[in-house]
């Protein structure tokens, strides 16, 4: 396939590329300096042509809810936003996010990535869009195990001991796994793996 993927100078964007182009597709790496995401015109010139776009992204001034706007109204066919674990629930209608104990060094960022997932959710779009959620807070530096679920849900995947974590190279192939298999469209997803999964 040919993919893009908007954040491919970032760290999960970066493993999602590595991910991708060992899986022998067609990648087009894309940071900053070639395609601002806010930008609708600048989006369609960037990814035409593509099959898929995979959108890795954060900055300031609400850059990540402007994104989602901007990419839905770019007519995009498929699209992978990844998100934040934030906004997942711990117990019915409690967001994480609205948890007094909350990191409050995440809560800003973890606030747009809310309110992307509600601009990607109440949009009347063609744009097959999936909107992953990593766990709340353990996504972890590590390899592929190759080995993690992926649900369609608001709550975090929990394993047999209540943890929910995941290393950066099963997120990277969750997120490939959905282009390829193309799954997931107009969901958000939850990840999580390791040797417990
Ligand atoms: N890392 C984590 O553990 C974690 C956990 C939960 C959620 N997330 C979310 O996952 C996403 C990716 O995180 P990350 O850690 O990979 O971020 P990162 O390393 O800070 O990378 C951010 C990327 O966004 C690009 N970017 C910034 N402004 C842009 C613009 N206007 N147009 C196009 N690209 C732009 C940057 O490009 P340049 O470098 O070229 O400027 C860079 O490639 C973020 O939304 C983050 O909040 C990350």
């Amino acid at each position: 396939m040919k993919i893009a993927v908007i954040g491919a100078t970032g760290h999960l964007g970066g493993a999602v590329t590595r991910e991708a182009l060992d899986r022998g597709h067609r990648v087009t790496g894309l940071g900053s300096a070639q395609v601002d995401v806010a930008d609708v015109a600048s989006i369609r010139n960037a990814v035409a042509d593509h099959d898929a776009v995979v959108v890795a992204v954060q900055g300031p001034d609400r850059l990540v809810p402007r994104a989602a706007a901007a990419l839905l109204e770019a007519g995009l066919d498929r699209l992978v936003f990844l998100g934040g674990g934030g906004s997942l629930e711990y117990a019915p209608g409690q967001r994480y996010i609205d948890s007094p104990d909350f990191p409050p060094e995440y809560l800003e960022i973890a606030r747009d990535h809310a309110e992307a997932l509600e601009i990607f959710r109440g949009a009347k779009s063609p744009v097959r869009w999936s909107y992953v959620s990593p766990p709340p807070v353990y996504l972890v530096p590590g390899e592929k195990t190759g080995k993690y679920r992926a649900e369609a849900r608001d709550t975090p995947i929990t394993d047999d001991k209540g943890e929910c974590r995941i290393t950066v190279g099963d997120y990277a192939s969750a997120v490939i796994d959905a282009v390829e298999r193309d799954s997931f469209i107009r969901e958000r997803f939850t990840v999580a793996g390791g040797s417990t999964y």
